[in-house]
C-alpha cells in the first residue's frame, strides 16, 4: 500500500534512492530540529542600546517592543519579561491565588503552564485536549470546576488558537480568570482576533525555538484593565518606578510584592530587530508549513500518518509542523529512522499528569485518553527559516521512515 502512496509522490525519487536500512543517507549534512533565525539587524540595535548608555530594562527598546506588541496583538498593555515562564508567574501573582485554589489547564503542554501556578500553592487540574488541535477540550472544562477553581489556562498548541469564545463564556459564567499561554502563538488569530488578546491575561515566548526570538524572552499581555497598575508594580520589583518614568510621581518606592521580571535593554534591542521582521518571518514559516502539508497529504490519505488539523476559523502561525504515527512503537522507529538519515525530529510532550511533579502537585479530571495518545504518537519535524532547501530531503526522509514504520517489527 505504501508503495502505491510513494508512487503518487514527487518525492518518490528521493525515497526510493535506497533501502530503508540503518545508516542510509548519513553522508548528508545533519538537518537540525531548530535553528535560530537572525534578521541581520540584531547587533546594530544592541550597539544602539550600548551607545544610549541605558542597559537596564524599561528603556527605549523595551517601550518600542511593547508598543509593537500592543498594536499587533491587540492587548491593552504589554510588559516584556525574561521568558514566557516569568510572564505566566506574573499572571499567577495577579490572580492572587491562595494555597489549595485550583487552576484548570491541559496536561499536553510545557511544564511552565502548570509550574507558574504551583509556585503559588495552587493545584493544577488537568483536563483532556481536543483530538483535532490538542488544545484544551472546552466541552470538558465545566465538569472540572469546583468551588476552589479560580482560573482556566489555555494553551494555543502549535500556534493554533483554542476555542476561546466558548472558554470565555464558561469563565464569565463562573467568575473565573481566563489566561492564555500563547507561548507558541504570536500572530495567530481566532475568528480574526489575535491570540493574546482573548483572555484576561496572556503570556508569549521569545525563546530561541519560537517564531520571533530574543534568546530567552517573553511578554505578559494584559487585556483586563483591573490588572494594569498592579502588573507594572510586580514587574518593577514591587515599586512604582514605571509611574516615575512617566512623570506621574516624583520619587519611587516599595508599593507591593514583586520581582525583577523585566529584561535588559540589550535583550529588548535584539527583540526589536525580530519584531520588525515578524510578518516576513510568519510568511516564510507558513510557506515551509504548507510545503510539508501538501507533500504529506498522500500519506494521510492512505492512513499512514495524520497531519495537523486547522479549524477554518483559526489562522495558525506555522509555529511547528507535526505528524501523528500509530503509537509509541511506530513513533520511536520513525524518529530513529529519520535520525539515521541525519534528520532531527522530536516528540511532544510527556503529558504533565503522568510526570512525577504533575502527579505530586496536580490531579486529573476525567479521562486523559487524547492527551496520552498524542503524547505517544506525535512527532515534530524540523521547521525554521532557511529550511526550504532541505524540505525535499526531509519529506523524502519521512516517506522512507514511514516505509520502515509499516514493516513488521523484528522478532
Ligand atoms: C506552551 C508553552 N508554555 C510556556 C513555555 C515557556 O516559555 P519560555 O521558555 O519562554 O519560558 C513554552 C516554551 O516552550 C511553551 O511551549
Amino acid at each position: 500500500m505504501l508503495k502505491a502512496v510513494l508512487a503518487q509522490s514527487s518525492y518518490l525519487l528521493h525515497a526510493e534512492s535506497g533501502p530503508a536500512t540503518l545508516g542510509e543517507g548519513t553522508s548528508d549534512v545533519p538537518i537540525p530540529f531548530n535553528q535560530p533565525y537572525m534578521t541581520g539587524r540584531e547587533l546594530e540595535y544592541i550597539a544602539q542600546a550600548h551607545a544610549n548608555k541605558h542597559l537596564a530594562g524599561n528603556g527605549v527598546f523595551t517601550r518600542r517592543c511593547q508598543d509593537w506588541l500592543q498594536q499587533h496583538l491587540g492587548c491593552r498593555k504589554a510588559l516584556l519579561t525574561h521568558s514566557c515562564t516569568a510572564a505566566l508567574e506574573m499572571a499567577a501573582l495577579l490572580a492572587e491565588l491562595q494555597p489549595g485554589d485550583e487552576v484548570i489547564l491541559p496536561s499536553f503542554t510545557f511544564v511552565s503552564t502548570a509550574n507558574a501556578f504551583v509556585l503559588r500553592g495552587a493545584v493544577p487540574v488537568f483536563v483532556d485536549v481536543r483530538p483535532d488541535t490538542f488544545n484544551l477540550d472546552e466541552t470538558k472544562v465545566e465538569a472540572a470546576i469546583t468551588p476552589r477553581t479560580r482560573a482556566i489556562v489555555v494553551v494555543h498548541y502549535a500556534g493554533v488558537p483554542a476555542e476561546m469564545d466558548v472558554l470565555r463564556a464558561i469563565a464569565d459564567r463562573h467568575g473565573l480568570l481566563l489566561i492564555e499561554d500563547a507561548a507558541q502563538a504570536i500572530l495567530a488569530q481566532y475568528r480574526g482576533r489575535p491570540a493574546g488578546s482573548l483572555g484576561h491575561l496572556a503570556a508569549i515566548s521569545f525563546h530561541e525555538t519560537k517564531n520571533v526570538i530574543s534568546g530567552e524572552g517573553g511578554a505578559l499581555l494584559i487585556n483586563d484593565p483591573r490588572f494594569l497598575t498592579r502588573a507594572e508594580i510586580l514587574w518593577e520589583k514591587g515599586t512604582n518606578r514605571t509611574a516615575l518614568l512617566r512623570g506621574e510621581v516624583d520619587k519611587y518606592t516599595w508599593i507591593d510584592m514583586g520581582s525583577s521580571f523585566l529584561p535588559s535593554e540589550l535583550v529588548a534591542a535584539f527583540l526589536w530587530a525580530q519584531l520588525e521582521q515578524a510578518d516576513a518571518i510568519l510568511a516564510q514559516r507558513l510557506h515551509a508549513w504548507e510545503t510539508y502539508h501538501k507533500a504529506l497529504a498522500p500519506l494521510e490519505d492512505q492512513g499512514v500518518l495524520r497531519r495537523p488539523c486547522i479549524p477554518p476559523h483559526c489562522r495558525h502561525n506555522a509555529h511547528l509542523y507535526y505528524v501523528l504515527l500509530e503509537g509509541l512503537t511506530a513513533r520511536t522507529r520513525f524518529i530513529e529512522q529519520l535520525k539515521h538519515q541525519n534528520i532531527m525530529a522530536v516528540f511532544h510532550y510527556v503529558p504533565l499528569h503522568s510526570s512525577p511533579a504533575g502527579r505530586r502537585y496536580g490531579r486529573t479530571q476525567g479521562t486523559m485518553s487524547v492527551t496520552d495518545r498524542a503524547g505517544e504518537s506525535l512527532v515534530r519535524l524540523p521547521l525554521w527559516l532557511g529550511i526550504d532547501a532541505f524540505l525535499p530531503r526531509i519529506i523524502a526522509g519521512v516517506y522512507r521512515a514511514c516505509r520502515t514504520v509499516t514493516l513488521p517489527l523484528a522478532a
